[in-house]
């Protein structure tokens, strides 16, 4: 998708408007920090952290690791001996010190347009305070993992905010995961406590949220895994609980949000009635108005955890990404400062959803640490109508604006004018994450939606590297339409060979790191020898990303996407194995292989092969099923576009499914390279007579 060469005319400038006051204005300028931030990292990022409050400063380096498995275990450690509270930091201190109580910390725009809420920092600072002390009543304490799973809503970032309060660990889980996956990492990291809310609604679509949530408790206790409270947001309607219960709550004033929340009652959908079991679900609302909203921040170390959030493995089994406070919550402020170049008087949006890692560092930490201002969106780029992005940035007249490719990709076939019966003069600097993006879109987003004064920051990171590791700056670097350019500040990528040697200039091959940056994961949680496996064994000394990446003449970078066994849909990664293990999971299927094919929207769509057992008829009813039991499994992001009837599966004559030829034939390329190793190539033939040509 990504040109193998970008000519020298095609590289772009934003608008002269956009270096005035910049932080980082030129190229040179860029540079120079950037040297300044690989040779002298320590001072670097110690002028970073004195924007910060410690309750004791630290002792001894700023970072100290080990990246080699030859010489000894794996470690990043940030400012050892210092303490602090990354809450404290993104919420006090702009109340207290930065005197921006009155400003506003979220726009809350809902699913259905004129449901609204807008927060200051000093009302979210009191429900968060206030929510800590929930948190704590119900026993909750330093070091204990929370599972939240919630909707896009203000109080899930309240929710985030507390446990980081007192010192409790969040683990969010994307409020699109089935019960199966909110169970399986909710046992793995031995959560105490659940928070979720009764439902939500995606466009005309209701999400009964609460339903999943009592599944995934049911199943936890099915594995000898007892949660004993969850605490439920009534979003749809305070009412719901109170009036399908046995014993009702008790209805009492709530100080916190309620002034602002009559927007939140559904008047055009229907509420769902939520089961309740007093035993163990509590109401939101009701405990709230039995906790003061005074609560001292519990004072942690900088390498205590902050967050675990999951992410695919190749093995099919999600990784829990730990993160830890100081080196988390410094790279995430600087990385939205100067990446997005924000400005006081900023309007900030970014439309990811908080359960993924891009909302967590630059819709919460990153922009609250800089006291920004954002929209916090609910809802889909596609309802009521395509055009909903471009009235919302009318509304608040946002500057710098944050989406997904497949989001571009999926608005650029309505074509032009349902973006121009917007303004969008607001708009200053755009964004792109999550998967490489086609310079088609590129351009689109560039000339359509900034009206080509906007720099495009396309940023290239993962769930493992915290924030933003290669990346335009907008006024800084010229940018090329699909390239991610160059690193951020304290970040060394190198390209290697398949025998790990270092390739110089013009060259492609594995993306990898060679030294930390504060934001860097510290293990996966519980088992640090995976974290090691994964992505450091391969090429000791160095931090593997799994992604490809080609350098052009020009010392630009070109992500080329992922080289292990990932699939990027939608910006989501999915592990084939996870797939792979759904559909084995049913009776009817002896054996999967799924791989991804070309997708003109979500990038790469799901097509899978089923090899049946002996005597089972491939049919619609089996399709149907097949589908559900992997949205069942995994969640409605992993449902397969294709399934195939496969008798058999193209194999080496080790017994090695060869994927390479699986991709070709789901993607209907006859050039199928050497299959010389092919234990039975009549196979493949079979298979292409059978392919799917279009989803069903
Ligand atoms: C892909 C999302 C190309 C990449 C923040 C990476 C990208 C994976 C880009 C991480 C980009 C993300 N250009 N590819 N700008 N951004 N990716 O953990 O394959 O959900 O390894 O984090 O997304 O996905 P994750």
């Amino acid at each position: 998708m990504i040109p193998d060469k970008a000519p020298k005319d095609d590289v772009f400038h934003g608008a002269e408007e956009i270096r005035s006051g910049a932080h980082v204005p030129t190229f040179e300028k860029y540079k120079e920090m950037y040297m300044q931030s690989v040779q002298d990292p320590d001072k670097f990022w110690g002028d970073m952290a004195k924007e910060f409050f410690w309750k004791t400063k630290h002792n001894g380096r700023f970072l100290d690791y080990n990246f080699d498995v030859t010489k000894g275990d794996i470690f990043i450690k940030c400012m050892e001996g210092a303490s602090t509270n990354v809450c404290y930091n993104v919420l006090d201190r702009n109340v207290h010190d930065r005197k921006l109580g009155d400003k506003v910390a979220f726009f809350w725009e809902g699913n259905e347009p004129g449901d609204e809420l807008t927060v200051t920092y000093r009302e979210l600072l009191n429900s968060v305070c206030r929510f800590a002390n929930v948190l704590k009543s119900q026993g909750v304490k330093k070091g204990d993992r929370v599972a939240i799973y919630m909707p896009m809503v203000v109080e899930l970032v309240v929710a985030m905010l507390a446990c980081a309060r007192i010192g409790a660990v969040h683990s969010i889980v994307f409020a699109g995961f089935s019960a199966e996956s909110l169970c399986e990492r909710i046992v793995d990291s031995q959560c105490s406590l659940l928070i979720t809310a009764d439902g939500f609604y995606r466009g005309d679509k209701l999400i009964n949220l609460k339903l999943l949530a009592d599944e995934a408790v049911q199943k936890c206790r099915d594995k000898g895994f007892s949660l004993e409270t969850c605490i439920v947001l009534k979003h749809l309607s305070k009412e719901a609980p109170e009036t399908s219960l046995s014993s009702p709550p008790a209805k009492r004033p709530c100080p916190d949000l309620q002034e602002t929340e009559t927007g939140r009652v559904r008047k055009t959908h229907p509420v769902p009635q939520v089961p309740w079991n007093p035993k163990v679900d509590k109401c939101w609302h009701t405990l709230m108005c039995e906790v003061s909203d005074e609560c001292e921040p519990e004072w942690c170390a900088s390498e205590d955890p902050l967050f675990i959030l999951y992410t695919s493995g190749s093995t099919g089994k999600p990784k829990g990404v730990l993160h830890t406070i100081s080196g988390y919550m410094i790279y995430t402020a600087a990385t939205f400062k100067l990446v997005f170049d924000h400005r006081p008087d900023d309007i900030y949006w970014c439309t990811a959803d908080i359960g993924w890692i891009t909302g967590h560092s630059y819709i919460t930490y990153g922009p609250l640490a800089n006291g920004a201002t954002s929209v916090l969106f609910e809802g889909l780029p596609t309802y009521p109508d395509v055009s909903r992005m471009w009235q919302i940035v009318d509304k608040y007249h946002v500057s710098k604006f944050y989406t997904a490719p497949t989001a571009i990709r999926l608005l650029m076939k309505y074509g032009s004018e349902p973006v121009h019966k917007y303004k969008r003069d607001s708009l200053k600097v755009l964004g792109t994450v999550g998967e490489p993006i086609n310079p088609e879109a590129w351009q689109w987003y560039f000339t359509v939606v900034g009206d080509s004064r906007c720099p495009i920051v396309d940023t290239f990171w993962q769930t493992e590297t915290g924030g933003h590791v290669m990346t335009p700056l907008p006024a800084a670097t010229p940018m090329k339409p699909g390239s991610a350019t160059f690193p951020f500040f304290g970040v060394v990528p190198a390209i290697l060979n398949e025998s790990g040697e270092e390739l110089e200039g013009t060259s492609e091959g594995y993306l990898v790191f060679k030294q930390p940056w504060p934001g860097v994961m510290r293990t996966v949680y519980g088992n640090h020898g995976r974290f090691e496996s994964t992505y450091f064994k391969k090429f000791p000394g160095y931090y593997v990303t799994g992604d490809g990446c080609r350098r052009d003449e020009d010392g630009y970078y070109w992500i080329t996407g992922r080289i292990d066994d990932m699939l990027n849909v939608s910006g989501h990664l999915l592990s084939t194995a996870e797939v792979e293990s759904a559909l084995v999971g049913h009776e009817a299927v002896a054996e999967a292989a799924v791989v991804g094919r070309p997708h003109p929207v979500k990038g790469e769509s799901l097509y899978c092969f089923v090899t049946l057992c002996d005597g089972v008829i491939f049919n619609r009813t089996l399709e149907a099923q097949l589908k559900k039991q992997v949205r069942e499994k995994i969640g409605a992001i992993a449902t397969p576009d294709f399934i195939q009837d496969a008798p058999a599966l193209p194999k080496t004559r080790s017994g090695k499914i060869m994927r390479r030829v699986l991709r070709k034939i789901a993607s209907g390329e006859r050039d199928l390279g050497d299959i010389s190793t092919l234990a039975d190539s009549s196979v493949v033939e079979q298979l292409f007579q059978n392919r799917c040509c279009s989803a069903v």
